[in-house]
């Protein structure tokens, strides 16, 4: 393997924390430089068998690809009442996880890395970025596209994986990627789920002992009316409704069949289903392919 100049910045087979874009920066330029392939993971921590998931995705990945994830609880995608001041941070924890993975370089930057004094640029999402999610939190995608493009022009990533739980937010990625030919690559990985079908999230923690019990609905809603996309649309999202309404503790924000990019659902053929809900003060989003 070709030896790589960082300056100590990277020790192939260790981790290595950057707390600076401007570091990590160097050694991602160095290792493209020797012919290293680099996918990044970007989080925001508190991470989860989700998340290894992601990290076991980019390390299998053909060829000599470096892993990085980088760690960074994003302001601009918090809405003001959203739980920005409670959002975990186990970061010993965190690092923890990254080195049993075999990830070899991690960015924890502070907002003071992020948004330096001035910094007031943002990403302009398209449509699709008002609805669903959106509607419901407004700013949220336009903040998280903001950092995603400023993690990708820092690390320069080959790939880059994101989960598909957080579908919208993937489709709005790769979306972006297209419209501004980044180059690099879009990853979207399977939801990971708990036994009875509840997907795996950082915020899944704020669930009381009941909700996390109620929360499994969410999943059934969606496999159930998946189960019926042979009857057509009406019977998948009927289906699904029933189903939601039999915990009544769900208060269910949006329930919708869309196509993959997220326009209007066809008559037939690939679709999503989407759903979102609050149990308490924790709000809960999934989502599920279904052929029409
Ligand atoms: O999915 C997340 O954890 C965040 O939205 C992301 C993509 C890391 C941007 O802050």
């Amino acid at each position: 393997m070709t030896t790589v100049r960082t300056q100590g910045g990277y020790a192939p087979g260790r981790l290595t924390v950057h707390r600076t874009p401007a570091e990590l920066n160097v050694v991602t330029r160095a290792l493209r430089g020797a012919g290293r392939k680099v996918a990044l993971v970007p989080t925001m921590g508190a991470l989860h068998e989700g998340h290894r998931e992601l990290i076991r995705h980019a390390r299998r990945l053909p060829g000599s690809t470096v892993t990085a994830v980088s760690i960074f609880v994003n302001p601009l995608q918090f809405g003001s009442g959203e739980d920005l001041e409670r959002y975990p941070r186990p970061l010993e924890a965190d690092l923890e996880v990254c080195r049993e993975e075999g990830v070899e370089l991690v960015l924890t930057p502070g907002v003071e890395h992020m948004y330096p004094p001035g910094s007031d640029t943002r990403l302009a999402p398209g449509p699709v970025a008002d609805q669903l999610e959106g509607a419901v939190r407004p700013g949220h995608f336009a903040g998280m596209l903001t950092v995603v493009a400023k993690l990708f022009h820092i690390v320069g990533p080959d790939v880059a994986l994101f989960g598909e739980k957080d579908y919208q937010q993937l489709v709005l990625i790769q979306k972006m990627v297209r419209d501004l030919d980044f180059p690099l690559h879009v990853v979207g990985v399977p939801t990971v789920r708990e036994s009875d079908g509840l997907a795996l999230s950082s915020r899944n923690i704020y669930l009381s002992a009941e909700d996390r019990h109620r929360a499994a609905t969410l999943y059934r809603a969606l496999r159930e009316g998946a189960a019926v996309s042979a009857r057509g649309a009406d019977a998948v999202l009927e289906t699904a409704r029933a189903v939601l309404a039999e915990e009544p503790a769900l208060q269910v924000e949006y329930l919708e069949l869309r196509d993959p990019e997220l326009g209007p659902a066809p008559a037939t053929g690939r679709a999503r289903l989407l759903v979102a809900a609050r149990l308490g003060t924790t709000r809960l989003i999934d989502n599920v392919p279904v052929q029409l």
